[in-house]
């Protein structure tokens, strides 16, 4: 369990707020982050990603949850932005966040995202292909605008979990094949031809939740010598590279996630080595953290509402389910959780806690262990603060829950919660003129 959850009476707190409280307050089925902790995670990497040999950046990326108050937050404890869709990066600039800190990501960015990117004057496009670098040029070079941008490398690395595999993902519809040379060299000739696009570097994403440090090791000895390579070959100033996300996080007690402290020292170690042994030197060096950020500092909060017992199993019924988490049905994806109420009462029996769509798949938690379960309990479920609320739907029709924030003992709402007329508001019913 995170620090930052405490149990008082046989209540569960998070931010020093009960549950029942936060409920009562904001009805449920309710994302909570506890705020401190978000804060913890923002600034852990903060101050350990730092390196005396070269400047270091770190770049939130925003699909794992984005809203204006977890942006104020990113920006507070100076971290910069991954968007990968016109939709996060407006709200990025509705938020008041610092367009010299974004960074364009995405395999299909279509010209309203780009000619939007070019226009806000975000910092940096990273290119995914070879059509989008011939795309971003004539853009570019058509409205006189400067954008700077990297090249997305498909380094042949693949890790997922506890697993990597050297010259894996040959066919990832992301990025550009790192031995394609003629794709990269065309490429790089159309930035070198244009005078308002500026090639800064090259990014690479090796996959996510991750626990076996040496994919990096692997991706960064890869990606080092390669530049080495290419920048004698094409004359070429590389000032930066960026190793992407993935940073595992626990869900369950399976999960022996890495410190913030050890993942980013053993990046900067292993960079600083590769740079040394081929005597390069490079301006920056950049990671992109999603869902260690963000995902242990959120919770669920459900109500229990009906039961069902089955030969086999004894169903528990929440107010919400694959809408506000889908990863369950997706990947398979584990989660821990608990009565709110009743912390201090022994785990029993043994529940599958279901949600309310018309899916069999909407299953939250196979056997989960729990004390005596009635309707009206409340149910939370833990670490679902990275890609819960961002892939929520309206399956079903169903609201999307709200999200509050909490503090020391104060809350506040940072996403409202939906309701049946907002779901309403894009109905229409107008002539279409062909
Ligand atoms: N950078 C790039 C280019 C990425 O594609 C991603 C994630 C990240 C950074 C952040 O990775 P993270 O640190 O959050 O693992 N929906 C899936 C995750 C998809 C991740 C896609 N890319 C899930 O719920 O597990």
């Amino acid at each position: 369990m995170s620090e930052a959850r405490n149990v008082k009476n046989g209540i569960l707190e998070i931010g020093g707020i009960s549950v029942p409280d936060l409920a009562k307050a904001c009805g449920t089925p309710l994302f909570v982050y506890d705020e401190n902790e978000l804060d913890q995670q923002m600034s852990g990497y903060k101050t350990y990603f730092q390196s005396d040999q070269f400047e270091t950046e770190v770049i939130y990326a925003s699909k794992a949850f984005t809203c204006k108050a977890l942006l104020q937050l990113l920006e507070k404890n100076g971290l910069s932005l991954d968007v990968v869709s016109g939709g996060e990066l407006y709200l990025a600039e509705q938020a008041g966040f610092p367009m010299e800190r974004i960074y364009f990501h995405g395999n299909n960015k279509t010209d309203e995202e780009l000619k939007l990117a070019l226009d806000m004057g975000c910092k940096t496009i990273v290119l995914d292909s070879l059509m989008e670098c011939e795309r971003v040029v004539e853009l570019a070079d058509s409205l006189k605008c400067k954008i700077e941008v990297m090249i997305r490398i498909n380094p042949g690395i693949t890790a997922h979990t506890h697993k990597y595999i050297i010259t894996g993902n040959l066919d990832s519809k992301f990025g550009v094949m790192f031995h394609d040379e003629d794709t990269i060299t065309k490429m790089i000739d159309l930035i070198k031809d244009s005078s308002f696009v500026g090639f800064i570097g090259f990014h690479a994403h090796i996959g996510s939740q991750i626990f076996d440090l040496r994919a990096y090791d692997a991706v960064i000895e890869r990606l080092i010598k390669y530049i080495k390579k290419l920048s004698k070959d094409h004359n070429l100033e590389i000032k930066c590279l960026d190793f992407g996300g993935g940073f595992g996080v626990r869900y369950t007690d399976e999960d022996q996630p890495n410190e913030i402290q050890e993942v980013c020292r053993r990046i900067i170690k292993k960079c600083e080595e590769e740079l040394l042994k081929y005597d390069l030197h490079l301006k920056k060096i950049m990671i992109e953290p999603g869902r260690s950020i963000v995902a242990e500092a959120g919770n669920t909060i459900y109500h229990v509402g009906f039961m069902k017992k089955t030969p086999n199993k004894e169903y528990l019924f929440v107010d919400g389910g694959m809408t506000d988490n889908i990863r369950v049905a997706l990947y398979d994806a584990r989660y821990d959780c608990d009565l709110a109420e009743k912390m201090d009462q022994k785990k029993e029996y043994q529940y599958t806690v279901a949600g309310k769509c018309c899916e069999s798949g909407d299953i939250l938690i196979e056997n989960a262990p729990l004390p005596k379960a009635e309707t009206g309990d409340l149910l939370v479920v833990y670490g679902t603060g990275a890609y819960g609320y961002s892939m929520a739907s309206n399956y079903n029709r169903l609201n999307r829950p709200a999200v509050v924030f909490a503090k020391e003992g104060k809350a506040r709402v940072v996403i409202k919660r939906e309701s049946y007329s907002d779901q309403l508001r894009l109905e229409a019913d107008e002539e279409v003129i062909i």
